[in-house]
């Protein structure tokens, strides 16, 4: 079984990856999606999304305990997309990762993320072009929900990823208009699974070891991917793979004081105060206790205070 730390952009940055991983249990990491428009992306603005590119060697990128991180792009132009592709495999990705699931209004009217699911044919070339534009050993993935309003595309759309070359492929077991409301719908992930061959990454709604059971058994995967879970429970990873029990409160609250040894922000950047509040409304769906410190330091504005804080 693998267990894949999913993309979520404004809240899983490297930090958090480096956080996470260090527990354990998790196989792959994948970035926060890099918006592709029109023009290759500099290397700096990728080192940005994936500071692990900077200790990439010939296997690739990896967080400091030693976990893989792919490289997410999310756009609609084939060509461009490919491009970007070809660079990011060239700085050291492991492998790279489509985004066909951003429900973000604002992405959509730009044609890109979950909008792409209503055309097979849109995800064919897209990935197509990347396969094309990269070594054939890269592997190249694509993550994508049910469908856009409804599911009729699912298996056409997952058919259309695998034919034009990917290697795996995540299903986070909603439409786009389904949002994040539950439940997510496991048994779809098991028709999908059955009308292709490459590997399916079974995502939606696993924030415990009971949840990553049934997922399991419903959508006939072994592999799957946890976000907002993860963030609620560290050890996540460890739990569904049976090795550790729940991570009490103490031992998450060092947690947060260790992301902020990771600043590198400074003092006066938002930054750690949005990211460290971000993650105290997922930790206290797990533990009271972040909950009473959510409360204490929500008004707190600096880096530094919360530091002392805590
Ligand atoms: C705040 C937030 C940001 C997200 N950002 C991304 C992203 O950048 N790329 C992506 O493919 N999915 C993104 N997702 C979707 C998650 O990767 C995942 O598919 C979804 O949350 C369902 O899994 P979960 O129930 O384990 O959280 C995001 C989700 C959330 C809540």
């Amino acid at each position: 079984m693998r267990v894949v730390l999913a993309p979520m952009e404004g809240v899983l940055d490297h930090l958090m990856r480096d956080i996470l991983t260090q527990i354990g249990g998790y196989d792959l990491c994948v970035t926060e999606f890099v918006r592709v428009v029109d023009q290759l992306i500099s290397e700096r603005a990728f080192l940005r999304y994936c500071p692990e590119l900077k200790n990439a060697n010939a296997y690739g990128c990896t967080t400091q305990a030693g976990t893989p991180v792919r490289v997410q792009l999310l756009g609609q132009n084939p060509t461009c997309m490919a491009d970007n592709a070809a660079k990011v495999i060239e700085l050291g990705s492991h492998g790279v990762d489509i985004n066909f699931g951003c429900p973000s209004k604002m992405v959509n009217n730009n044609r890109g993320g979950a909008v792409l699911l209503k055309d097979p044919d849109n995800l064919y070339q897209i990935v197509n072009a990347i396969k094309k534009s990269v070594p054939d050993d890269t592997i190249v993935s694509a993550k994508i929900r049910l469908g856009y309003e409804d599911k009729s595309l699912a298996i056409e759309n997952a058919q259309a990823i695998e034919s034009a070359g990917a290697n795996e492929l995540t299903v986070h077991a909603r439409t786009k208009t389904e949002g994040y409301r539950p439940p997510a719908h496991w048994h779809w992930i098991a028709k999908i699974k059955q009308s292709i061959d490459i590997p399916v990454i079974a995502n939606g709604d696993i924030f415990t070891l009971d949840d990553a059971l049934k997922c399991r058994e419903t959508s006939n995967c072994n592999d799957i991917m946890v976000g907002r879970g993860a963030l609620m429970l560290p050890n996540l990873a460890q739990v569904i793979k049976e090795i550790a029990p729940v991570m009490p409160w103490d031992e998450a609250q060092t947690l947060l004081l260790k992301y902020t040894e990771c600043e590198t922000y400074g003092d006066k950047s938002k930054y750690y105060p949005n990211r460290i509040k971000q993650w105290l409304k997922y930790l206290k769906l797990q533990y009271t206790e972040a909950d009473q410190l959510f409360q204490k330091i929500r008004t707190l504005k600096t880096a530094e205070a919360i530091r002392e804080l805590l």
